[in-house]
């Protein structure tokens, strides 16, 4: 049985009188709630009304009419913070976009992980290294990833830090995506130029051609940028795991136009794997605002579990509302996902489903790095999409750890990154990223699943007759 949330009083601070996992004991309450009490005066870093947009984006997900790519990296820090950091990715992910868009033949909703993903959910509390024991590094946000007693010592101070590097990076997204930076000539010669010195290009040279032939016939038919803002610049939105509630409820703002409380950290924030228990802190912070949520859905979930979590989270079944971010691990998927879709479908729940093919497929290489080997992400996404296709539902979306940066963090891809190499550009603080040509070569995996999915629909256009 359910039990039912509704009618149960919420504000932003009622997560405070439930149990709570992962979160840091800070040393001083006393300046923990100087931080708390400034970021509740400061500006949101989003607005209720973009808020809104991205959630009836992702209902045009839920409803199969456009596809949702979700990325960035595994935590954001503050020594990464760069103006060239923010644009290669910017440009890689919007070039896995165009793929995508154009392959599916559908709009491509594009979340960050970006502008705010600072906190991590960690396995062990301590970390030990050659016999010393430490607390674990938890995020920029928490504490410092330096293997010193001071460092790790959480620091309520981080969180200012984290709300001006989220506003900076904000800032130079929004200048990107609607400044005419992001012009859809101009992302399809990005993508090219990734593609030019890959080793992929010429598997890819095809599809790349039929997209440059797409504009151009456009182009020809008084289609352009000047003329049509939609070529002219994207709709980028943010997200970030909902992990420091303090952090999130000094941003969760009354809405003054349409009530109602949105956490203005982000436009989407999620629930971990970890922190999903239906009667604790995360979960009764995210069942009250307003924004659209995503759930981690890992190894360990069981059907009365995910409907409960629905049922909280989503009472009103709002299409767009909640994204199932699937991630069980290439050998497990087939075990667990047919089931929990089932379950959602015989109870007429609307969600998005979408892949996170990184967090059950990280392993350990024999030189100690943790990669992920890009066959096996690959081997997840494609059964999420046969599964999808095998129980009539829809592979709605991806979530990828991934960078613009040429690192060398997880192995394989066609630019065959070997155990061996891993130490040559291991920049990660945290889990292992695609980097940009791995990320690329992906999104053209990706791509030709959605080709399938394709051609088992009826065209957009005839359909619009
Ligand atoms: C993450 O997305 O960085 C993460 C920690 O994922 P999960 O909660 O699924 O382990
Ligand atoms: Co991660």
């Amino acid at each position: 049985m359910t039990k039912s949330h509704a009618g149960q009083a919420w504000s932003p601070e009622s997560w405070r009188s439930k149990p709570i996992v992962q979160v840091p004991s800070y040393p001083d309450p006393a300046v923990l709630q100087s931080v708390e009490d400034d970021l509740a005066t400061w500006p949101p870093l989003t607005i209720a009304d973009e808020i809104r947009k991205l959630k009836r984006d992702l209902g045009h997900v839920a409803e199969r009419r456009a596809f949702l790519l979700q990325g960035g990296d595994c935590a954001e820090s503050f020594s990464e913070h760069s103006a060239n950091n923010i644009r290669d990715f910017f440009k890689v992910f919007l070039s896995m976009a165009v793929v995508l868009t154009y392959s599916a033949a559908l709009p491509t909703v594009k979340v960050g992980r970006i502008a705010g993903q600072f906190a991590k959910p960690r396995s062990s509390n301590v970390e030990v290294r050659n016999g010393v024991e430490l607390p674990a590094y938890r995020g920029d946000i928490i504490n410092g990833f330096d293997f010193t007693p001071e460092s790790r010592i959480p620091d309520p101070n981080r969180m200012r830090s984290v709300y001006r590097q989220s506003a900076a990076t904000l800032n130079l997204l929004r200048g990107f995506a609607v400044g005419g930076y992001a012009k859809l000539e101009r992302v399809q010669r990005w993508m090219l130029d990734f593609l030019g010195d890959s080793p992929v290009a010429e598997q890819y040279n095809e599809v790349a051609n039929r997209i440059t032939e797409a504009l151009e016939f456009m182009a020809a038919c008084g289609i352009s940028a000047e003329n049509t803002a939609p070529l002219n610049g994207v709709t980028f939105y943010t997200s970030h795991e909902a992990l420091l509630l303090p952090y999130e409820q000094a941003l969760t703002r009354d809405d003054s136009v349409q009530g109602g409380w949105y956490d203005t950290s982000a436009h989407l924030v999620w629930i971990g794997d970890r922190t999903r228990q239906p009667d604790h802190a995360h979960v009764e912070f995210a069942r009250g605002i307003e924004n659209p949520i995503g759930l981690k859905v890992g190894p360990s979930t069981t059907e009365a579990g995910l409907l409960e979590l629905i049922d909280i989270l989503n009472p009103g079944n709002v299409a767009g509302r909640l994204t199932l971010i699937a991630r069980f691990g290439s050998d497990k998927i087939g075990k667990i996902l047919p089931g929990l879709i089932r379950a959602v479908e015989r109870e007429g729940r609307s969600v998005v489903w979408s892949c996170d093919p990184m967090h059950g497929n990280t392993i350990s290489a024999p030189s100690g790095h943790k990669t992920r080997p890009f066959g096996r992400v690959l081997e997840e996404v494609q059964s999420f999409f046969e599964i999808h296709r095998a129980e009539g539902t829809y592979a709605g979306g991806v979530h990828l750890e991934m960078t613009g940066k040429n690192v060398t963090e997880c192995t394989g891809g066609s630019v065959d990154i070997r155990d061996a190499d891993l130490a040559n550009q291991y920049d990660t603080l945290c889990d292992p990223r695609l980097n940009a040509r791995q990320s690329l070569e992906m999104a053209f995996l990706i791509a030709a699943e959605l080709k399938k999915d394709r051609s088992a629909r009826p065209s957009t256009l005839l359909a619009a007759e």
